[in-house]
């Protein structure tokens, strides 16, 4: 098992054993995050520059906690900060960094595909840590290692995937890994947030009830309002009425489902906090299992490029 791309730039298309193969690589990372100094060797040497043209809490930290674990130099750039407030284009902006020879470039941006245009202009190894409505595939690799490490395997689950189908790039992500997986994939939300592809990706429900009968893992959404024009809603309230994850309707789940929720949440809006503070809650697991997830991509990236450099020292 190995994974092939020269970059993870999303995970449609990535064969099960690929994907297999960087959740077990993020297993063996997780370790070093248990240890009392919790630094490795790895990647001494090596520079991530991280690209953050849209806020990130947990994403941006994560990627840095990961690549400073590995001994790597981690620098972050962020929009609001860099030159392209002075009118420098994308692309200027990933020329120059890619001048100063990192050896991998993490980037979110609010525009789908973004990071595919960083990758054919830049000569290192591209993670996409979230383009536009687009996929953010490192988040659905630790959600898959969440849902492994909770219920055992991911093979033949049922999984309902609730709320702004339409805008997130975490449920086409996990969509992806899910059904290369093996679950059985339901889609819940207004009509107004599925898109017409939904029911290639898996059974629709526009009523929570029906949708979440049974299943063994409920994967809630933010509602995605920075990506959202007019009118795909009546009002919040209306929304969290009918779509808001509480303790009713988590019982509908089978017993002992596990309740996955990407982050940021919105208290009261797409889930209450009786839930999200929960027995059933694995979200703060999911944060822990994000810092292994980054670790495994950057060895795996950020290392390929040094074994090539290596080969060509050999070759001269
Ligand atoms: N889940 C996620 O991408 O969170 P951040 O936006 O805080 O990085």
């Amino acid at each position: 098992m190995s994974f092939a791309g020269d970059h993870l730039l999303g995970l449609d298309g990535l064969a099960r054993e690929e994907i297999e193969y960087l959740l077990e690589s993020a297993e063996s990372f997780r370790e070093i995050s248990a240890r009392e100094i919790k630094k490795v060797p790895t990647l001494r040497g090596k520079t991530v520059v991280g690209l953050f043209f849209e806020p990130s809490t947990r994403t941006r930290t994560s990627f840095e906690i990961a690549a400073k674990r590995l001994s790597a130099d981690f620098v972050s750039i962020s929009g609001s900060t860099s030159s392209a407030t002075k009118g420098e284009t994308l692309l200027d902006t990933a020329r120059n960094v890619a001048a100063m020879n990192p050896d991998c470039l993490v980037m979110r941006h609010g525009s789908s595909g973004a990071p595919h245009l960083l990758a054919a202009e830049v000569g290192c190894p591209v993670i996409n840590a979230g383009d536009g409505a687009h996929e953010h595939p490192t988040q659905a690799l630790l959600d898959m290692l969440t849902i492994r490490d909770k219920v055992g395997r991911i093979e033949g689950l049922d999984v309902a995937i609730v709320g702004d189908i339409l805008h997130s790039r975490v449920a086409r992500s996990n969509i992806h890994a899910l059904r290369a997986l093996g679950a059985r994939v339901r889609l819940i939300g207004p009509p107004t947030f599925l898109p017409p592809v939904a029911r290639h990706w898996g059974e629709v429900h526009h009523d929570m009830a029906a949708g979440l009968r049974d299943v063994d893992v409920v994967m809630m959404l933010r509602l995605q309002r920075e990506r959202q024009g007019a009118n795909f809603l009546p009002s919040l309230d209306e929304y969290s009425r009918y779509f808001c994850l509480n303790a009713e309707r988590l019982q509908l789940a089978k017993p002992g489902a596990i309740v996955l929720h990407p982050g940021p949440i919105n208290r009261g809006i797409e889930i209450a906090s009786e839930v999200a503070d929960g027995a059933s809650s694995v979200i703060l697991d999911q944060v822990t299992n994000g810092v292994a997830v980054r670790m495994a991509c950057l060895y795996i990236l950020a290392g390929r490029a040094r074994v090539a450099a290596v080969e060509e020292r050999q070759v001269v």
